[in-house]
């Protein structure tokens, strides 16, 4: 191609476009060290802003909640009720004349909602096949790493009444 008026015979844009071919692959040490030191600033400043976010974290509190009257429910039945909120169903389960345990109806593996075998005295996942202990809530058989989480439960005159989960 012929460019008039002009001696070389690349186009007017790559002339006037200062950036060569051949150097925009070429990092230098300056700009590597440039963007290291940028990034593990960024990093460190994230950690820091983790930290003290830390420092001022405070647990949620619970409130108390009534779940159900004292023999409201016969030896080895459920009783299905929601704590702390709306959306977080839980199981009540009477597994002695004074005794009764709660626990998080959704199953650690996948949330699928759990329930009470009295056959097998423990609770089961139907999804996987995932077994929790009624005792305490361990995984006794399946793919799910964690217990569930415990409601803890106070007797308040006749009533139960849920005041706090531990997961
Ligand atoms: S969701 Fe419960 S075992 Fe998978």
């Amino acid at each position: 191609m012929r460019w008039f008026g002009r001696a070389s015979s690349e186009p007017l844009w790559k002339e006037e476009f200062s950036v060569r071919t051949a150097d925009e692959r070429y990092v230098t040490r300056r700009q590597l060290t440039k963007f290291l030191v940028l990034t593990s600033l960024g990093m460190f400043v994230g950690n820091v802003w983790i930290f003290i976010r830390s420092l001022f974290y405070r647990a949620p509190a619970y409130p108390r909640q009534t779940v159900a009257k004292l023999g409201e429910i016969a030896v080895g039945q459920v009783k299905l009720f929601t704590y702390p909120a709306p959306d977080d169903h839980c199981i009540l389960v009477r597994t002695g004349e004074n005794q009764y345990v709660s626990y998080s109806q959704k199953c650690t593996h996948l949330s699928c909602a759990v329930y009470y075998s009295q056959s097998n005295d423990r609770l089961e996942c139907p999804c996987h096949q995932g077994f929790f202990s009624i005792k305490d809530g361990s995984v006794l058989q399946g793919p799910p790493s964690r217990p569930l989480p415990r409601v803890i439960l106070e007797a308040d005159g006749e009533y139960l009444v849920a005041t706090e989960v531990k997961a």
